[in-house]
């Protein structure tokens, strides 16, 4: 390998990591969106499952296209989390001496990167709970087979605790990219900064908010689900 090739690997392995982080952000902006569908009633997210499943677009249900996406999104959460553990300081004394940096500092972007990294230690094992799930049985989703999943299948309080990990996870990320790549920079650094800080406590707020009331509605479907006809709950 020459000296170049080598010392641009983590140059490249950044990138990726960045790539990666950014995709997912994305696809969970998406996700908590389509399925708040719940929140317009059992209609609109049955049609919002019909859809993923290309019925619009087939004239039939393909489930098998929920798992291919599962597939890809796993691909890229494995990248993202094996590029993102090399940088957790993993000796006492590493985090120590960061520990002691933070204080001193008070810097208050070094205690987004904690957060980063508790919330995405969480998801190694919440994360993967759920996608697994989805990938192997896409033809279970729908307003009352996820509200069935949710209450009796005992997924809400795993849910509850996902949905705070990745909402922050995913806006704190993309607020980090945002000054990494000087996104929106603008000629005033600080307050583009400011402005950029401002919409990221205000997107976390939003979907924080949807995805608790959706989870709510999925759960009161789901308690409610012996007086759903049968037509209805079943495919
Ligand atoms: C292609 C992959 C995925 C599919 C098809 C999918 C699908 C779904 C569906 C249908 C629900 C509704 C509840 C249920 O049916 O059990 C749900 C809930 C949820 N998913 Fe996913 N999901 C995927 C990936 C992810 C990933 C990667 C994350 C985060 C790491 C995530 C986080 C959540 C959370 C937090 C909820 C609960 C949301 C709420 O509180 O309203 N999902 N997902």
């Amino acid at each position: 390998m020459s000296k170049l090739h080598h010392s641009r690997v983590p140059a490249y392995l950044d990138f990726t990591q960045s790539l990666t982080g950014l995709l997912l952000a994305l696809f969970i902006v998406g996700h908590i969106i389509f399925e708040g569908s719940i929140l317009l009633g059992p209609d609109a997210m049955e049609k919002m499952t019909l859809f993923f499943e290309g019925y619009y677009l087939f004239g039939e249900r393909h489930p098998i296209i929920v798992t291919f996406l599962a597939i890809v999104i796993s691909i890229l959460f494995v990248v993202h989390a094996a590029l993102a553990v090399r940088k957790i300081p993993s000796t006492w004394q590493q985090y120590r001496t960061f520990r002691n940096h933070m204080r001193r500092f008070g810097h208050e972007d070094t205690s987004l990167w904690m957060v980063q990294v508790v919330t995405g230690f969480a998801m190694f094992f919440l994360g993967s709970v759920h996608i697994y799930m989805m990938m192997v049985n896409p033809e279970k989703i729908g307003p009352y087979l996820s509200a069935q999943r949710v209450v009796e299948g005992w997924m809400w309080p795993l849910y509850l605790v996902l949905l705070f990990c990745v909402v922050l996870h995913a806006f704190i990320g993309l607020y980090r990219l945002a000054l990494k790549w000087g996104w929106f920079e603008g000629k005033n650094y600080r307050r583009s900064r400011k402005i950029m800080k401002r919409i990221m406590r205000a997107a976390i707020a939003v979907y924080i908010l949807i995805g608790l009331a959706s989870l709510g509605t999925y759960v009161s479907i789901g308690l409610n689900l012996e007086n759903t006809p049968v037509e209805k709950a079943e495919r």
